[in-house]
Order: C-alpha cells, then sequence, then structure tokens
C-alpha cells in the first residue's frame, strides 16, 4: 500500500471489519492458532488486527489477509499478530487457593516418602512470569519450613507462546507498584531485590530454579516433558473450544507423574474426566491427581 493512503487513515476513519471480513478472520485464526472470536469479541479482534496493519503500514483488512496466505514474512507475521491477539494479564498469587493445595501437595510428598528429593513444576501459558515465580516462592517457602536437606529441591518450566512476555519474564523484572501490590513485605525481602530505578527483580537463586520456553499449547506433542508433580494451566485455556481445551488437558495428564496433580483454572473445563485422573475434592480449586500409569 502507498504511503499516502496510510497518511490518509491517520486523517480519517480507520478501516471497518464487515461481517464477511469477520467471519474470514475467524475462521484463518481458528485454523492457524486455534483461537476462538466469538461475536462478543469482535471489536477486541478488530482492534487488535488494526492496530498490528497500522503498524505494518497496512489500510486494508484484506490485503493484510492476504500478506498472511502468502509470501516470504507470512510465517513471521502469524506469530506478531498471535501475540497481539492474546491477553498476558497476570498477577503474583493470582488465584491463591491453587498455591495452597500445591504447598499441601509438596508436604504430602515429602512427609510421606522420604526417598523423594525434588518436585518439578510446569507452568503452561505463564505470561510475563508472575505465576511461576509465584509457585516458585509457594515451593521454596515449603522446603524450608520443612528444614528439609539442601539436597531437596525443585524446578520449574515455564512455557508461552509470547516471546514478548517470556523475555520479560526472564528478567524477573517488575514494576515496584506491581510488586508492592501483589506481594508480602516478607517475601518482598526474601525473594526481591530492589533495583536503583525503583523497579524489583526477582532475586537470582529463584530465578536460576525456571527455565522459560517458547511452548504452543497446540503442539504440546513435541514437548519432552514428563513425570511432572504439578502442572498449572490458568486462565489459558479460555481462548480455545471445548474439544482443543480438552485435547491439551488430556496431553498435560500424560506429562504427569502418577500422584502428581494438575491445576486449572475454576470453570475453565467443564464435563470432562481421564480414566487416569481424580478430581480433587475442593470447591475452591480445579485440579486433578493422577493416579494410575
Ligand atoms: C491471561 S494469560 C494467563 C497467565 C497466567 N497463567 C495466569 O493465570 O495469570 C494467558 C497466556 O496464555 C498464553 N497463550 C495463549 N495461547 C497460547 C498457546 N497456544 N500456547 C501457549 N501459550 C498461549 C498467552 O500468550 C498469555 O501469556
Amino acid at each position: 500500500m502507498s504511503g499516502d493512503s496510510f497518511l490518509q487513515w491517520e486523517h480519517s476513519n480507520p478501516p471497518e471489519m464487515d461481517d464477511e471480513q469477520f467471519s474470514l478472520w475467524q475462521t484463518a485464526i481458528e485454523v492457524r492458532t486455534g483461537m476462538q472470536f466469538p461475536e462478543q469479541r469482535r471489536i477486541f479482534l478488530q482492534s487488535s488486527i488494526r492496530t498490528r496493519m497500522k503498524e505494518i503500514h497496512c489500510d486494508c483488512f484484506q490485503s493484510y489477509y492476504e500478506q498472511l496466505q502468502i509470501g516470504p514474512s507470512s510465517e513471521q507475521e502469524w506469530t506478531v499478530l498471535t501475540d497481539r491477539l492474546t491477553v498476558q494479564e497476570t498477577h503474583f498469587f493470582r488465584h491463591p487457593p491453587s498455591f495452597e493445595l500445591a504447598k499441601e501437595k509438596v508436604r504430602e510428598w515429602f512427609i510421606n516418602d522420604p526417598d523423594k528429593k525434588s518436585v518439578q513444576a510446569w507452568s503452561v501459558g505463564c505470561s510475563t512470569g508472575e505465576e511461576p515465580y509465584s509457585l516458585a516462592i509457594t515451593l521454596d517457602e515449603q522446603i524450608q519450613a520443612m528444614h528439609l536437606s539442601k539436597d531437596h529441591y525443585f524446578g520449574i518450566t515455564a512455557t508461552d507462546l509470547s516471546m514478548p512476555a517470556l523475555n520479560k519474564a526472564n528478567t524477573g523484572i517488575y514494576k515496584e507498584k506491581k510488586v508492592k501490590q501483589q506481594i508480602s513485605e516478607t517475601r518482598q525481602k526474601a525473594y526481591f531485590d530492589q533495583l536503583e530505578n525503583h523497579n524489583f527483580q526477582v532475586k537470582p537463586l529463584l530465578r536460576e530454579r525456571i527455565c522459560f520456553a517458547r511452548i504452543n499449547a497446540l503442539n504440546l506433542s513435541a514437548t519432552p516433558l514428563k513425570d511432572l508433580d504439578i502442572i498449572f494451566c490458568q486462565n489459558m485455556l479460555i481462548y480455545f473450544s471445548k474439544w482443543r481445551r480438552r485435547e491439551i488437558v488430556n496431553h498435560l495428564a500424560n506429562r504427569l507423574q502418577v500422584g502428581g496433580i494438575m491445576i486449572l483454572g475454576l470453570g475453565e473445563v467443564m464435563d470432562w474426566t481421564n480414566p487416569k485422573l481424580k478430581r480433587v475434592p475442593s470447591d475452591k480449586v480445579l485440579a486433578f491427581m493422577r493416579h494410575c500409569h
């Protein structure tokens, strides 16, 4: 498109997505990414695509759509667009009862099995890192509270589709306001360093327990992770249709070791069962324990 037409958009109304275009985009996005955009999310879809179009100086939904279908950069452009279509909103200890359950389970495992030395966890759809860091704090506190020997440890793999989110997560740097609002003073002192610009950074001792990686939840068969004790998957399944959610959680169930737990967001999977899993009885948490091979 010409620079002139882009300038024109700057000074006139931005392009509107008609019904036909909306349906075209809905289908293309679902086929490509598995994400669903029903009518109630139409405005979000339109404005996210429009923002991206503006960045690359494109003023027509149809020509942007065509760019995404063919051309050398279409693969990379899909990555950027997918990133714009997901919401990375998150916070530390977002759902406290879920972290409580993880804490109780770790306690139980170490008490019941004196040979157990480590806990391995996976945060799926970890966004900018608040969820895996909260889990790391929970596990570290529990191991310390039990006065376990130094050879007890934990490791967390934290994955997401969004590279910008993962890059931020990897730094472990968060705004002062966020940390002060979401983390108790005791935990701030124990697990964060205050930087000169007032931001807070997660201490290296905790950061080195987490490995961040880009993994598409729709392509879990390519992941080598297995025999996990804890899988956290919250506020990510909401993007997907009912059958895709089930497909994802069935994949995740296979990655748990016997006795391991999968903690989901309340209401994120309904009417679903898996022969290897038992629901953890609780009305505050949606969690399942693997009970057999
Ligand atoms: C709303 S955040 C939830 C973050 C965190 N789990 C929590 O509950 O606070 C949803 C995350 O899911 C990620 N996501 C969306 N689709 C994904 C996919 N197909 N594979 C992996 N991550 C995905 C987004 O990039 C985003 O960071």
